[in-house]
Parts: C-alpha cells; sequence; structure tokens
C-alpha cells in the first residue's frame, strides 16, 4: 500500500515538473521572439512596409560595425533606400560623352546592381533615390549647367530620366523623381536646373511647372508600373507655409499639367522638441489631406534627434516614435516609413547637426532602445 502511494506522488511530482517546464519553455520561446523577431514581421501582418537606409560603408562593406548593421537591416526591416549611391553624384560621376542623351554605358549600373541584389536577398520593398535633386551632383555637370541652355537642360535631365527609370524598370518600387524643390513658400532657385524658370525650351515652354511634370511623364514611360515621388522636408505638419506650397503645387502637377506622380515623401527629419502631439496630428492631417486627392503620402526619412539643452529623455522619444508610427500607418494612403539610420551609431545627424544625435531606433551598440520599442508597440496595435 505504502509503495502505491509513493509511485502515485513520484508520478504527480514529475507531471508537475514536466509541466513547470513546459511553462518556462513558453516563456522562454516569448522572450526569444522577442529578441529575434523583427519589426517587420508586424509590419507585413498589417500590409506595410517599415525600413531604413544602407549607409554608403555597408554598401563597400557589408562586414562594417562586425556585420551589427547589416544584421539590424536583414532582421527588422522590409523595405530599403541607398542613403547616397543612387544619387547623381555617385551614378553619373563621370562626364557621358554627349550629356544631352545618356546611354546606359554612362550610368553606374553596379551600384544600383548591388542594391537591388541585398534587398531581393531579404524581401524588400525597393525605393530608388534619388532622380533629380539640387544637391550632390556630380562636379563636372556644377560646372556646366550653369551655361547650358533650358532646352539643353531638358535634354540632359530626359535622357538621364529614361535611361534610369527603363534600367530599373520592374525592379525598383517607387522612385523620387525630384527632391527638395521648395523653400519656403516658392521654389528652391539657386540650382543647376533653375535656367528652366527664366527661359524658354524649344517647344515655347517655361516654368518650374512644366519642367517638373515632365520628369515624372519621363520617369513613367521608362516604367509604367513604379510609384514616383515628390520628396521634402519640413513639409510634414499641415498648414505652414511650405506645407501649403507643396499641397498646391503636387495638386497642380496632377491636375493642370497631367503630371504621373504618385505620392508625396514626408522625409520627417524631425527633432525631439517639435513632436507635440498637436505636430503629430498635423502630420496626419497632411497625409489626410493629401489621400483626398488621391496621393499616397509616405515617410522616407524618419530620426527624431536629442540636441544639448533639450530636456526630452528617450522615453519622450518612445513616446514621439510610437506616435508618428500609429498616426501615419493608421492611414490607408500611407503604406510605408522609412528610418533615416539603422543605428545611432549609422546616423547622419551626428556630423550634421553640431549637438544633436540619438536619433535612430537602436543605439551606438546596436542595442534596441525605447523608441524601437514605441514603434513596436505602433505596429502591434494597428
Ligand atoms: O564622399 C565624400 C568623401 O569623399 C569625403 O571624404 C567625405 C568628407 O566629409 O565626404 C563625403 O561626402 C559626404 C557624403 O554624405 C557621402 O558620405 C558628405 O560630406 C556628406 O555631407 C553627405 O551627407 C549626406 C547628405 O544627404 C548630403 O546632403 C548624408 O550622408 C545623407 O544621409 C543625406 O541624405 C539626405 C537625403 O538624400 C535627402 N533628404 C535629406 C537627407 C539628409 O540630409
Amino acid at each position: 500500500m505504502k509503495c502505491k502511494v509513493l509511485v502515485i506522488l513520484a508520478t504527480l511530482l514529475l507531471i508537475s515538473c514536466s509541466k513547470d517546464s513546459a511553462d518556462e519553455n513558453i516563456i522562454h520561446n516569448k522572450e526569444i521572439d522577442e529578441i529575434t523577431v523583427g519589426l517587420k514581421t508586424y509590419a507585413i501582418e498589417k500590409g506595410k512596409f517599415i525600413g531604413n537606409l544602407m549607409r554608403d560603408g555597408m554598401f563597400d562593406n557589408l562586414q562594417v560595425n562586425n556585420g551589427l548593421t547589416d544584421n539590424l537591416l536583414k532582421t527588422e526591416y522590409n523595405a530599403l533606400v541607398l542613403g547616397n549611391k543612387m544619387k547623381m553624384s555617385n551614378l553619373l560621376r563621370t562626364r557621358p560623352q554627349d550629356p544631352f542623351n545618356i546611354k546606359i554605358g554612362d550610368i553606374n549600373t553596379a551600384n544600383i546592381d548591388k542594391f537591388i541584389a541585398y534587398a531581393d536577398k531579404y524581401d524588400m520593398r525597393k525605393r530608388g533615390h534619388v532622380m533629380i535633386w539640387y544637391n550632390q551632383i556630380p562636379s563636372w555637370l556644377k560646372i556646366e549647367a550653369p551655361e547650358w541652355s533650358a532646352q539643353q537642360i531638358y535634354d540632359f535631365s530626359k535622357s538621364y530620366i529614361l535611361v534610369l527609370s527603363s534600367y530599373c524598370k520592374g525592379k525598383i518600387d517607387e522612385w523620387d523623381v525630384i527632391n527638395e524643390a521648395i523653400v519656403n513658400n516658392g521654389f528652391r532657385e539657386d540650382t543647376w536646373y533653375k535656367i528652366v524658370n527664366t527661359q524658354a525650351n524649344s517647344n515655347g515652354e517655361i516654368g518650374y511647372h512644366n519642367y517638373f511634370a515632365y520628369l515624372f511623364k519621363w520617369a513613367r514611360l521608362g516604367d509604367p508600373n513604379v510609384e514616383l515621388f515628390y520628396n521634402d522636408y519640413n513639409i510634414e505638419a499641415f498648414g505652414t507655409s511650405k506645407n501649403n506650397f507643396m499641397r498646391t503645387f503636387v495638386k497642380k502637377l496632377k491636375s493642370d499639367y497631367s503630371a504621373p506622380i504618385d505620392g508625396v515623401g514626408l522625409q520627417s527629419h524631425f527633432k525631439i522638441n517639435l513632436t507635440t502631439n498637436d505636430f503629430i496630428s498635423r502630420v496626419g492631417k497632411t497625409i489626410d489631406d493629401l489621400g483626398e486627392s488621391n496621393f499616397i503620402a509616405n515617410i522616407t526619412e524618419l530620426d527624431i534627434r536629442i540636441c544639448n539643452g533639450d530636456t526630452q529623455t528617450l522615453e519622450d522619444q518612445k513616446k514621439a516614435y510610437k506616435n508618428i508610427v500609429s498616426t501615419a500607418f493608421s492611414r490607408d494612403n500611407c503604406k510605408t516609413i522609412l528610418i533615416w539610420g539603422p543605428s545611432d551609431n549609422d546616423s547622419w545627424i551626428n556630423s550634421h547637426f553640431e549637438g544633436c544625435g540619438q536619433a535612430t531606433p537602436h543605439d551606438e551598440n546596436f542595442n534596441r532602445k525605447p523608441a524601437y520599442f514605441g514603434i513596436q508597440e505602433a505596429l502591434m496595435a494597428l
């Protein structure tokens, strides 16, 4: 009898031990999931793209930072853009034999191929940045363009865009066709293409609107299915003079000039002390307003910097990241959010804004910051 009782007790003990270890396993697996499941897991579930950029150092050498940046990009994100390597200064570094009739052989397609291969390997959405921008142009163009006629500016831009968009046809999902063409409440005038506004081309056409509309038309000719964007900064919050100008501009391009423009890229380089609830709800209002005119509005270069003298903490930054991600992604016409820097170690902020930094969701040692969990919480709650 005694023996029987002992056997039963031993069996119960065994069952309870194995149940405890099963529970522990579940908890342990959940912890592993939280460590290994990237942001993209949640984004994919909700039909969204969360992305980041690949900086030059990593583009040249995937093992940079002991491979930690590479690991962040491929585990966390399902969208990718290059920080610099697809800008004109890199794609058209050498002067083409005939700059008014650019051929594919004039373009440094190796950069494009490398970008596409990496992104495809990890099933990432591919953002082309950028076709026409006043900045980061080749030094030969900087010297020559001021002497060009309006028609020569048209010929150069047309052949460059046509070659580029046809080469990338079906391989790039969205392109920034024109970047940062607005300053406050007017067009930027200190550009290599400014002559199009004061001199007519050989068809008698003159003005920025005309030129910008053609840029979109040429990009569409090269690839009928790619999404085409106007991209800029300080245009995010509804009702500022730059925001008003941008909204009027893109609507006019589409309605009066039949430009095939699909969307606006809201760069979103924010300073922490400006990211109040009111500010972020005005970003939502911009997305809604653009949506009413059938524009996509993506967040294309998000970072939130903290500068010397700011009283805000990393917890405030978490709230700001959470707020912008849930505000933007709760709108159907915002499908993609790209962050501008995988970690605080890979961010442009430190070298461009004195006394500022900590702008990304991973710290300088590639560890997740509160901001990371803000994004994660926003994605999970969608
Ligand atoms: O390539 C030269 C190198 O030869 C030289 O030794 C080195 C010395 O400073 O500079 C290198 O050029 C740097 C370039 O990035 C490539 O690394 C420039 O100094 C530096 O100013 C440049 O910064 C880029 C910036 O655009 C230029 O405006 C940033 O990396 C890039 O993240 C940033 O990206 C822009 C977007 O394209 C458009 N929206 C704003 C965003 C932030 O400015």
